[in-house]
């Protein structure tokens, strides 16, 4: 089982893991962090189990969290954040973590946009974020990963992998957990400062799975079809339409179609 003092020996960073709820089993981390966050946890709060029973995706979908998995969330609480400014949060913690794991294991997984991680068209990770708000501000957020690292591709849904299946061997989680909140801690104190993912955009495009594609995108109330050229510096997708014109994308699901 995660151990809070040997979490702390291997962290490098200032805020994140500053404390450490560590837990074997639980319905979801995510629900964990939330409560805690409203009785005013601070800053770094990091929640982590072994196994999740009720393991939480984006869309309410579940998400299979066996033994083997990083399945952690984060408080953050970004004060000058507006929920506006939030919308590039998703995509640059997707490339903070394929940072991580591209140091920890030499292979480099591909972003989907908005904040999945794939390697070999497969799933590897995903994050879900959360937010409780006052009017338009942010109260605080709860970043919640998840990385499918030491399980076997069959304890997995159809087109999910894991780091094990694709590296060849076991992973260390507790320094794959280390460098990843590391990058994500590097890159998220930029960008609460600077509010701006116009630093990093290089970088995401570059590891985009999407940019240059034809692409089908799943909105609340439509779908649209066209190319999608690259993302913006909100965290947006531009995607140019059959019609010639182009639309950005804020929220939604993509289907690659070439
Ligand atoms: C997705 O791709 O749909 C997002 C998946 C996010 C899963 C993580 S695992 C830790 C945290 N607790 C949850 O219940 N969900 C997130």
């Amino acid at each position: 089982m995660w151990q809070v003092e040997e979490i702390k020996k291997s962290l490098k960073t200032k805020i994140f893991g500053r404390q450490i709820h560590c837990f074997e089993e639980v319905g979801s981390t995510q629900d964990i962090a939330h409560t805690l966050a409203s009785s005013g946890a601070i800053e770094g709060t990091l929640v982590i189990a072994d196994v999740q029973t009720e393991g939480k995706g984006r869309f309410l979908r579940s998400w299979a969290s066996p033994k083997g998995g990083l399945w952690f969330s984060l408080i953050l609480t970004p004060t000058l954040i507006s929920l506006n400014q939030l919308s590039g949060l998703p995509i640059l913690v997707a490339l903070s973590i394929a940072k991580g794991i591209k140091d920890k294991t030499n292979i480099q997984p591909l972003i989907k946009w908005p904040n999945d991680l794939y390697f070999n068209k497969k799933k590897l990770a995903g994050i879900l974020i959360e937010s409780a708000t006052i009017e338009v501000a942010v109260k605080y957020i709860i970043l919640g990963v998840g990385i499918n690292v030491n399980i076997d591709s069959t304890h997995l849904p159809f087109g999910a992998t894991s780091l094990m299946n694709e590296v060849g061997k076991e992973v260390s989680m507790i320094e794959l957990l280390a460098k990843i909140l590391e990058k994500i801690e590097k890159d998220y104190l930029k960008f609460k400062k600077t509010q701006t993912l116009l630093p990093f955009l290089k970088e995401i495009n570059e590891l985009s799975l999407v940019s240059g594609k034809e692409v089908k995108v799943k909105l609340p109330n439509k779908s649209i079809q066209g190319y999608a050229i690259s993302i913006d510096e909100h965290g947006g997708l531009i995607v140019k339409l059959d019609d010639g014109q182009s639309q950005i994308i804020t929220s939604g699901e993509v289907k690659i179609l070439s």
